[in-house]
Order: C-alpha cells, then sequence, then structure tokens
C-alpha cells in the first residue's frame, strides 16, 4: 500500500474523531443545561413573567428566544455597539453583559415598552421619527432606550449631556446629529407634558 491512502485515511479518522469529540462535548452542554436549568421570575414591558433558563443564558438571549422580544437587537455580543439596550429597574443596561438570572426580580423595559398601550408612539420615539434620527434602525432600539433612561434621570440635559448619556450606543448610519436633535426636543415635550 503507498503511503498517499493511507495518509488520506488519518486524516479521514481525525477528522470523524474531532466530529464525534464534538458531538459528545455539544450532548453533554446540553445534558449540564438541562440539568442546570433555574426558575426565574421578573416583570418584562409591565407583564409578570415566570420561565426557565440556563446559567449561561444571557438577558439579550432571554428576551429574544425565550420571550421572542426581538426589538432588542444584538450587534455585537461584546458590549461595544448597545444595540442591545434595555431598562432595567430604571438603570439602562446593555442586556448582552448581563445574565438572565441577574435580572432575577427586576422590572424590565424593552423598545416594544415603549410606546403607549393604544399604540401611539413615546415622546423619544416621535422625535426620532420627525427629526430623522434613523436610517437603517438597528442601533435604534438601543438608542431609544438609553435615551428614554437618560432623559428620566436628567429630564433637561445638554447637548453636552446628551452626547455622554448615549456614548456607549453607537450608530454606523446618521452621524449622531440628528440622534441628539431628537434627544433635546423630545426631551422639551417631556417637560412641557409634564407641566
Ligand atoms: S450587542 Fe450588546 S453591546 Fe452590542
Ligand atoms: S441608523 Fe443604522 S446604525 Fe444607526
Amino acid at each position: 500500500m503507498t503511503a498517499k491512502p493511507q495518509a488520506a485515511c488519518d486524516v479521514w479518522c481525525k477528522t470523524a474523531k474531532v466530529a464525534a469529540d464534538g458531538e459528545r462535548t455539544r450532548r453533554l452542554m446540553t445534558a449540564n443545561q438541562d440539568r442546570d436549568m433555574s426558575d426565574i421570575k421578573l416583570t418584562v414591558n409591565g407583564r409578570a413573567e415566570q420561565r426557565t433558563c440556563a446559567p449561561n443564558t444571557l438577558l439579550s438571549e432571554f428576551l429574544r428566544e425565550t420571550l421572542g422580544l426581538t426589538g432588542t437587537h444584538v450587534g455585537c455580543d461584546t458590549s461595544q455597539c448597545g444595540a442591545c439596550t434595555v431598562i432595567v429597574d430604571g438603570r439602562s443596561v446593555k442586556s448582552c453583559t448581563m445574565l438572565a438570572l441577574e435580572a432575577e426580580g427586576a422590572v424590565v423595559m424593552t423598545i416594544e415598552g415603549v410606546a403607549k398601550a393604544d399604540g401611539s408612539l413615546h415622546p423619544v420615539q416621535e422625535a426620532f421619527r420627525a427629526h430623522h434620527a434613523l436610517q437603517c434602525g438597528f442601533c435604534t432600539p438601543g438608542m431609544v432606550m438609553a435615551s428614554v433612561a437618560l432623559l428620566q434621570r436628567t429630564p433637561d440635559p445638554t447637548d453636552a449631556q446628551v452626547r455622554h448619556g448615549l456614548e456607549g450606543n453607537m450608530c454606523r448610519c446618521t452621524g449622531y446629529q440628528n440622534i441628539v436633535d431628537a434627544v433635546l426636543a423630545s426631551a422639551k415635550s417631556l417637560r412641557s407634558a409634564a407641566q
């Protein structure tokens, strides 16, 4: 027998072994996850939720895959882009940086919970529309959530405060100026509505 077929056989055997090892690892991880599933109770967009999830489930995954709230976008999974921003107990949080189980008992708001029950837009959403503060829209859910949280703690922000408050959110389309304009305009309309 020549060396060449033997080498091919070795490669095939190694490939098959790697595939088998990968499958064994995948089954083991799934079994461990099933064994370690934990209950979680929290309130999302005003609705009480009780589910089970694996300990390594990110809040972004839980919202999108378990609750089907796909308005929370995932642009990087490495805490860079802010597309996954939601509000947890009044604070804006990048949901890819938090485990779902860390939100046990929390009150969470996602982009799906921002508009009023009758479907009318939140003033921040309305201002984003009016000021052309979005183009492709991928960053927009995170931008809106970060803006809503910013205006809850700083109702009358300066231009610099808006820029600082949104510095964790990236937009590849707009150049940011229209987003800043929209947040300042919505701050004004929220203040007027509160008087
Ligand atoms: S997906 Fe969370 S910061 Fe980018
Ligand atoms: S509108 Fe496209 S990334 Fe912001």
